[in-house]
């Protein structure tokens, strides 16, 4: 299947990973979100994108067959510091596959890739902010623990280039850029909880991964 699928959110039983408020901001009874922490982009951003960029990166328009790996909707918002939703923003993520192989030419060993999964999607944000992905649940490779890309767009407002991790993974101790994120509050904010995809999907988890730009 190709095009975007919006999920609503009352398709979804939301778990805990809304953006989380500042303390001192609770206090001031002005609320004041989490600013998303930037990361890296990385070696594996694509050098060009396949013909297939939308927002189910387990199917591929034209193949039956689905991608290796356990199915795993992420579904969030994206907000200002204040929790209003960033109208115009663009979604982007990219991540490797079950195989811990990156769709891209500097990628060793990328004769292992599994074409059935689409590496790279992207969807405008819906007026409320949302967005929704459907992917795998992300793997290991050397030297990291699992994560997900995400770029963030929203022309002449802001934009923003980080990585979401999974809550629960024992090498997230380990890892050099999630622990680089020096500010408790915000590395907690981009680890997010999987959980069963109840009524969703047989088999599948969610999980919530609000973005708040710094704007
Ligand atoms: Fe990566």
């Amino acid at each position: 299947m190709s095009g975007i699928v919006r999920l609503r959110r009352r398709d979804l039983m939301l778990g805990a990973g809304a953006a989380l408020l500042t303390p001192p901001a609770l206090a001031a009874g002005k609320p004041r979100l989490v600013v998303t922490p930037g990361q890296t982009e990385g070696p594996f951003y694509p050098v060009s994108y396949p013909a297939d960029i939308d927002n189910d990166l387990v199917r591929v328009a034209g193949r039956a067959a689905e991608a290796m790996g356990q199915v795993t909707h992420i579904v969030g918002r994206v907000l200002d510091r204040r929790g209003e939703p960033v109208r115009g923003a663009e979604v982007e993520i990219w991540q490797c596959d079950a195989n811990g192989v990156y769709n891209h030419p500097g990628q060793p060993g990328l004769q292992r890739r599994d074409a059935a999964f689409q590496g790279y999607g992207r969807m405008p944000v819906d007026t409320d902010g949302s967005y929704n992905f459907r992917t795998i649940r992300p793997v290991a490779y050397p030297g990291r623990t699992p994560h997900i890309h995400f770029k963030v767009n929203a022309p002449g407002v802001g934009r923003l280039t980080t990585q979401m991790y999974v809550a629960g993974e024992r090498r997230n101790a380990a890892d050099g850029l999630l622990n680089a994120i020096r500010n408790a509050a915000q590395r907690r904010s981009v680890i997010v909880r999987l959980e069963p995809a109840r009524g969703l999907e047989p088999d599948a988890l969610q999980g919530t991964f609000d973005i708040v730009l710094d704007i």
